[in-house]
């Protein structure tokens, strides 16, 4: 009796959810795709029609590819609309006006945008970073010469004189804040345009910038040139480069 009872409240609750999911379905084709589509999904002009549609009952990757990417004039719709979104208004129009195809779920929703999202990140070429395969130790060698008067082989430095490089975030952050600095000096810190070449300097850099716990990506000479003429590098810390030899 007691498991009867509740077998139906169960089934009840799946059949409101599904109720609820179509619900939203309808009201999410109503605000967002409706305008262009008809609220029928009859579709005019240069806009397809939804209803009826082979499309819109084959594959499901293709269509909620679309949905999330947009299309020619059809807008993306993955920076409005959520997963479950997605999901609810799909799965309306496949079972709507005439189509009577499979229900769209958000996890299938959810691989489409994780495989896209995947394909974006590596399609972003890594700089090319131009240095010697030995950068790390001639870096260490003209840092022992020029830098660790003050700020110590460990790069500790002699607070609060001279403050410690290591594990630093200034060092780590933009290349071409480090870079400006090392060149023009500032306050107690002397200015190395004038005594170090460009190579030394990208060697110092790129060194300081991954020793003692710091991990930021190298620079190369050319990078340093940029900035001596007053150029920025527009490298974020995390842009991806190439990381030749030691050190890496
Ligand atoms: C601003 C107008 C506009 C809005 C809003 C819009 N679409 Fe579209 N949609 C288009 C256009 C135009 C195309 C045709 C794109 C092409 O192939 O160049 C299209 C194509 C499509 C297709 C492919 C149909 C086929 O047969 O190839 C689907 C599916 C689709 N839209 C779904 C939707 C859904 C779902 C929404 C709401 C979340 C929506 N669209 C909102 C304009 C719109
Ligand atoms: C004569 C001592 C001296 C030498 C040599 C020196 N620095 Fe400095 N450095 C300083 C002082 C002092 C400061 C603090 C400047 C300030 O108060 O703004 C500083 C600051 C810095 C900072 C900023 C740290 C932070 O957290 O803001 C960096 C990076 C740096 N130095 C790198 C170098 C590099 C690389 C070299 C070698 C090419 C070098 N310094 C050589 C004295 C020195």
């Amino acid at each position: 009796m007691t498991r009867r009872l509740t077998i139906t409240a169960f089934v009840a609750l799946i059949a409101l959810a599904g109720a609820t999911l179509a619900q939203d379905g309808a009201a999410i084709y109503a605000t967002h795709c409706a305008s262009c589509h008809t609220s029928e999904g009859q579709g005019m002009g240069t806009f397809p029609a939804l209803a009826d549609s082979e499309f819109m009952q084959g594959d499901e990757h293709p269509v909620i590819d679309i949905v999330l990417h947009g299309r020619g004039a059809m807008p993306p719709f993955a920076g409005t609309l959520d997963d479950d979104e997605v999901a609810a208004v799909l799965t309306h129009i496949r079972t709507s006006w005439g189509n009577d195809a499979e229900p769209i779920d958000a996890e299938t929703v959810a691989e489409v945008r994780e495989a896209e999202e995947a394909e974006e990140a590596e399609e972003i070429e890594p700089v090319e970073v131009d240095l010697p395969e030995d950068w790390f130790e001639r870096g260490e060698a003209a840092y022992l010469m020029s830098c660790a008067a003050c700020h110590q082989a460990d790069g500790e430095g002699i607070p609060p004189a001279f403050p410690p490089l290591a594990d630093n975030a200034f060092v780590q952050g933009p290349a071409d804040e480090l870079i400006r600095l090392t060149l023009h000096g500032r306050a107690g810190m002397p200015a190395f345009a004038g005594t170090l070449d460009n190579e030394t300097i990208a060697h110092i850099t790129s060194y300081v910038r991954n020793a003692w716990g710091n991990e930021a990506h190298p620079v190369d000479a050319e990078m340093i040139e940029v900035v001596r003429g007053g150029g920025d590098l527009e490298l974020e810390p995390t842009t991806p480069t190439t990381r030749p030899g030691a050190g890496e």
